[in-house]
């Protein structure tokens, strides 16, 4: 067979998503009226959306919903009402799990509860559409894909919605065919506005219609330390707490941090990573950085994520850009570079900033619709539960090499990353970042995060001595195994 430019073309936009996983024969849901039966679990903002898009998605029925908050599960139910459905309502979503006339489950519950939703779902004979990220450690992640592997004939489907774009998947295509000779880095972006979430000298109390116990889940229970004015004590600010998210790498950035990898073309993890940052200028309660540089040292081509949750400027209230992209993706290759937005846009650029080429079908919001694809034809091509996996413990390990840094003023930093020209590049621009914030970087120290050594498949994550090596191996974000009631299920290592 003559292989053919085209054929050529026609072969690496295959390749440019991962295999499909073509479940076992005898997975098909039976259906009522033809239609699959959804629950969706975790209903105040992204939930809310999953939920309206199953009141109105043909093939599928919405016919229960579970929150732990008894206000926010009645507001949902009574919407549902308006709109023609009667749906069955649980607090507690191992009693959502009984109901045998549930095919699938849609979780939108914060990332802590993520891992262990899906294992229960799947075991409960569930399909399962589980948020991003897919874990909130990393041998949680294996866990999930054990799971998966025990109940082949189920679907595990991914919120990492960018991998239904058929502009990226051409780009990537494009990239790999090599009209942009190779990929020297890929930088992914994470520049959004962040402000204080505030200090607080005691806990919160907790919402009376809040089953705090449910909703703390596999996490340490322990009471809130925030009181949003917009979400309360409890609700979505908890992304800026380790014991239950990472910051805006785990959050906005592991969009970001897929697609990276993704058009790097690597399928394990990177052999080692390292990150830098800080919480700067804002005097706030919350933990994770709210500025962080991650390499991820892949050995054909490092990927570099930068996260800024500060103005462009300080009483700004736009963010920066960097080849005028904010949320989005920089694939730098030797003929020029391309750019992908928060959309799935995707443009090339030659070396001189002229426009080469644009992929802008915009076919992200296809996402939910494929997971019913999915669910149908017992075939999972997009959003794979394996690339969900190692996307977010890409963002687990970064945030690893973070926690156990250690405070170093910025000009040791800048010694010690002497070594890569690309590193020092981005902290020179983190500086310059800083002092239009206002930040005093010759007297604010950085956190210096040591340079950790990663198993491929996320076995070990280890350092340059002793100390890391056992600091690594105890940190949550490596394992947590949950508590009493709530205990991931230990399926592989
Ligand atoms: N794919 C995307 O682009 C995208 C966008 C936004 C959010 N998300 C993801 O969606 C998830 C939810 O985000 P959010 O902003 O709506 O968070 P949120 O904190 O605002 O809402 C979470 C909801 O889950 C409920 N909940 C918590 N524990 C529960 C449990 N055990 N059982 C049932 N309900 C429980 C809470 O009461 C709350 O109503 C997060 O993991 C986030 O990363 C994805």
């Amino acid at each position: 067979m003559k292989f053919t430019r085209r054929r050529f073309l026609k072969a690496s936009l295959i390749g440019a998503s991962a295999a499909p996983r073509i479940l076992a024969a005898t997975g098909s849901p039976a259906l009522v009226n033809g239609e699959i039966q959804v629950a969706v679990v975790g209903l105040h903002q992204q939930g809310k959306g999953h939920m309206r898009t199953y009141l109105k998605m043909p093939g599928t029925r919405l016919v229960a919903l579970c929150d732990v908050d008894s206000t926010i599960l009645a507001e949902r139910a009574e919407e549902c009402a308006k709109a023609g459905f009667k749906v069955a309502t649980y607090r507690d979503y191992r009693k959502l799990l009984e109901d045998k006339s549930i095919d699938a489950v849609v979780i939108a519950t914060p990332n802590h509860q993520h891992a262990l939703q899906t294992i229960w779902a799947l075991q409960a004979g569930k399909d399962v559409y589980c948020e991003k990220p897919l874990s909130h450690n990393v041998w949680e992640g294996r866990q999930v894909l054990a799971a998966e592997r025990a109940h082949s004939k189920n679907v595990v489907f991914s919120g990492t919605q960018n991998r239904s774009s058929e502009d990226i998947q051409e780009a990537i295509a494009h990239v790999r065919s090599g009209a942009l000779g190779k990929v020297l880095w890929a930088r992914g972006l994470c520049y959004k506005l962040r402000e204080s979430i505030g200090h607080f000298s005691a806990a919160h109390p907790v919402p009376a219609t809040i089953d705090y116990d449910l909703w703390t889940g596999p996490a340490d229970l322990v009471p809130p330390h925030r009181n949003s004015p917009r979400y309360g004590p409890v609700h979505y600010d908890w992304h800026w707490f380790w014991n239950y998210g990472g910051g805006d790498i785990t959050n906005q950035g592991i969009h970001q941090v897929d697609v990276a990898r993704w058009f790097l073309g690597e399928s394990a993890l990177p052999p080692s990573v390292m990150s830098f940052g800080g919480r700067y200028g804002l005097q706030d309660d919350a933990e994770t950085p709210n500025t962080l540089v991650s390499v991820f040292n892949y050995e054909r081509a490092p990927l570099i994520f930068e996260v800024r949750g500060l103005p462009q400027k300080s009483g700004l209230r736009a963010v920066d850009a960097y080849r005028g992209t904010r949320i989005g993706v920089v694939v730098h290759c030797e003929h020029g570079y391309l750019t992908v937005s928060e959309s799935g846009t995707v443009v090339a650029y030659d070396h001189d900033h002229r426009k080469q080429n644009q992929w802008s079908k915009n076919t992200l919001g296809r996402h939910r619709a494929n997971f019913v694809r999915a669910l149908q034809s017992r075939t999972v091509s997009e959003a794979r539960a394996e690339e969900c996996h190692l996307s977010s413990a890409l963002c687990h390990v970064a945030n690893m090499s973070y926690c156990l840094g250690r405070e170093v003023a910025n000009s040791r930093l800048t010694e010690a990353i002497r070594g890569s020209a690309l590193t020092q590049e981005t902290h020179g621009r983190v500086l310059d970042h800083l002092k239009a914030n206002a930040v005093d970087v010759d007297h604010v120290p950085s956190v210096m995060g040591p340079l950790l050594k990663v198993d491929p498949q996320g076995l070990r994550v280890s350092g340059e001595d002793r100390e890391i090596d056992a600091a690594a191996s105890r940190s949550p974000l490596f394992k947590r195994q949950g508590r009493d009631g709530f205990r991931i299920p230990a399926l592989t290592a």
